[in-house]
Order: structure tokens, then sequence, then C-alpha cells
């Protein structure tokens, strides 16, 4: 059996995260994400996979090749613009050979897959649309159901006066190849504004699966920061890398960790991670590798990527780092800062209330101060 995953999207609500590494390969407790998803397709027996890429593609091609490294088969298709959801699978339809799974590649979910397979077959439907409970539908497609969970309405993003249910899409799909001649071939076309609603009127069985299983949309900052924190509370099964050095703390290779320095789990750090004198360290926490931590800081609630430097007496809360930056010493990054690649934060500055800044900024002493 084969599985699409759509990763050809800008991951625009999670800039600047995303100005150049895309949404799914973005680190998820220091592993690419959409590893992650590969490496569960495989343990369900799913070894050929589609990636449908558009957006910085290159990077996928570089960091998966054509997948024996993970033991398995990754075709990676690039669109030659993009061509929405529907479109994108349309574009590699000629590889499909029977049911298939498509999956939205920014869903951290441990939804049962045989289940939703099974679910499928016995009804004898051809898209089966994975379903979850969620707070608030209007980000999402919402997903009305008779009893027997035929689909009765898709509304995409539904306004606030139109919402019926809780119930909306959750990004997995299973199809039956032959449904994509309603798809125009070389356009933009996608699954939620057009497919499925031209289903509904067509008539062909289309059922939705619910399911209460862990499951998150990483695709924004906040939703970012929460899985991570949900993945170290040990809110989804997740199969930590490294080895455990203390009550969950977990450390993947080779650290220096002062002898002064406070760990207090859930954290993860890094391969060749340095962590300073009087240092805090405060979970849920993931440290990259090759990062260094001077002495008497304070991290706490924080997810950092590889490479980064934070200077004595500086604190870090609540926020997200990218790639290779430095923190001069004594700042305050907190209350969901989010700091792309390659950034100087110079001396005694204070980012909060989710500021963003961008890859390659570069901030003097107490610019953004006390
Ligand atoms: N190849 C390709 N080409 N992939 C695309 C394209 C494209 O033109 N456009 C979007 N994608 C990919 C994105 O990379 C992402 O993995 C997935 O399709 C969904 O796009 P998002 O931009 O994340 O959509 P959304 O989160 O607003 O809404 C979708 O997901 C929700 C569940 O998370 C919809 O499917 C909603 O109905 C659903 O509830
Ligand atoms: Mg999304």
């Amino acid at each position: 059996m084969k599985a699409v995953i759509l990763v050809g999207g800008q991951g625009s609500r999670l800039r600047p995260l995303t100005c150049r590494t895309p949404k799914p390969m973005l680190p998820l407790v220091n592993q690419p994400f959409i590893e992650w998803m590969l490496l569960r397709l495989r343990d369900y027996g799913i070894r050929d996979v589609i990636l449908a890429v558009q957006y910085l593609a290159d990077r996928f091609r570089t960091a998966l090749g054509d997948g024996s490294r993970l033991g398995m088969n990754v075709h990676i298709v690039e669109e030659p613009e993009p061509r929405g959801t529907a479109g994108a699978v349309k574009h590699v339809e000629h590889m499909l050979d029977g049911t298939t799974f498509v999956f939205n590649g920014d869903v951290m979910t441990d939804l049962d897959l045989q289940a939703m397979l099974d679910f499928h077959r016995e009804r004898g439907s051809k898209v089966t649309i994975s379903l979850t409970p969620v707070d608030d539908p209007t980000q999402f497609g919402l997903v009305e159901t008779e009893r027997d969970g035929r689909v009765r309405r898709f509304l995409e993003k539904p306004r606030a006066e139109d919402i019926t249910t809780n119930l909306v899409n959750a990004g997995t799909y299973l199809i039956e190849p032959e449904i994509f001649r309603y798809v125009p071939p070389n356009q933009f076309y996608m699954f939620e504004r057009g497919l499925f609603p031209v289903v509904l009127q067509t008539g062909d069985p289309m059922y939705g699966f619910p399911s209460r299983a862990y499951w998150t949309d990483i695709g924004k900052p906040q939703t970012y920061l929460d899985v991570h924190h949900d993945i170290l509370i040990g809110k989804v099964q997740y199969h930590f890398r490294g080895q455990q050095i203390g009550e969950r703390v977990w450390l993947e290779g080779e650290a220096e960790i002062h002898s002064s320095a406070q760990i207090v789990g859930p954290v993860v750090i890094g391969h060749g991670t340095r962590i300073g004198r009087g240092t805090r360290i405060i979970g849920p926490t993931v440290i990259g590798s090759r990062c260094t931590i001077g002495p008497e800081c304070q991290i706490e609630g924080v997810v950092m990527w590889d490479g980064n430097t934070i200077e004595e007496g500086s604190t870090l809360r609540n926020c997200v780092l990218g790639y290779n930056n430095r923190i001069g010493e004594r700042s305050h990054i907190i209350d969901g800062t989010i700091i792309s690649d390659e950034c100087q934060i110079g001396q005694e500055n204070r980012l909060e209330r989710g500021i963003r800044i961008w890859p390659g900024t570069t901030l003097g002493d107490r610019a953004v101060s006390f």
C-alpha cells in the first residue's frame, strides 16, 4: 500500500521558523517532523511513500534522498507550481496503485491507521476522512456526518455561525484513485474546497472516521511548542532517541554539563551541547545539538534547535529558537517569542509577547530593553 504526504505548503503561519525550513522539516524533539511521520508509516508496514513537495523542495531531497536510510522507498515529486492539496495528488496519480493513504504533512497524531483502513473497506468507501474533535472549528474543515458516518456536509474554515459540530477534518484520508477523475489536471485544486464538495454532489460513498487519538496541527507557533510539551510530558507516545540520564532527562550522544547545573525533566539535550555553571534547565525543554548555554542561565519551556549560544545570565522561557543564534548576556527571551535562524541578539535585551525575529537579524545591546 502506498501513501502520499502533502508537504508543499509555505507554512506561512509559522514564519519566520519556516523562512528557511519547510514546515514538515522543522525539528520535532531534534528530529525532522517528516522523519517521525515516515517512521510511523513504516511501523504500519507502509514503505512506499510519495512526498508531494513544492516550497523549499531541496531541503527534502537533501535530508531524505530515496528514503533508504530509513529502510523505505521515498519518492520526492515536485509540482511545477503549487497545485493545491488535491492537485498535488492528481500530479502523482500515475504512481498510485489502489487504496492510498493521503496525509497533511503537519499533523501530529497517533491515529490507528489499521482501524481506519478496516472502516474504509467495510463500508466500500471511496474517500474516508479522519475526524477529530476541536474546540474551535473555524481554523479547520468542519465535517458533518450521518449516523452511519457518511459525510453530509464539508465546510472549510467555517464562520462561527455555521458551526454545527466540533468534528473537523483531521488531515488523514483514505482514497480510491478513481476519485481523481473529478480533479482537473494541471490545475490548482483543493480537496477541501473542490473535491469533497464535488463528491458530495456525485454521491460517491464518502465517510468520516471519528477518533479520539492524540491530534495537533503543528502549523502555528503555540501549537508547535504545545506538541513538544505534550511529547515530553508523555501525553502522546513517542520513542526518545537518546539515553536516559535522569528522571525524564534524555541525552542524545555526549554533552558537557557542569556539575552545578540543574536539570529538571522532562528535558532532551542534543549531542555536543555544553551547559555552564549554575544554569537551570527546566522541562519541558528541548535543546538541540552543538548548543552552548553559558553560566547562570535559566531555561524553561523552550525549544531550541542546533547551534545556539546563550551567554551568561540570560533567561529563556516559553520560546522557540531556530538554528545558530547568539543571545547576549543577561537577556530575557520569554512569552512565546520566536527567533528564527542566524540572529545576533546583544546583551540585556528583553523580547516578549510573541515577538518574531526574522533570519539574520542583529540587535545591539539593550536595543529592546527592560
Ligand atoms: N504539495 C502540496 N502542494 N502540498 C500542499 C499545497 C500544495 O499546493 N498546499 C498545502 N499543502 C500541504 C501543506 O504543506 C500541509 O501539509 C497540508 O497540505 C495542509 O495545508 P495547511 O496549509 O496546513 O492547511 P490547514 O491546516 O489550514 O487546513 C487543512 O488541515 C486541517 C487539519 O490540520 C485542511 O485540510 C483542513 O480541512 C483540516 O481541518
Ligand atoms: Mg495545517
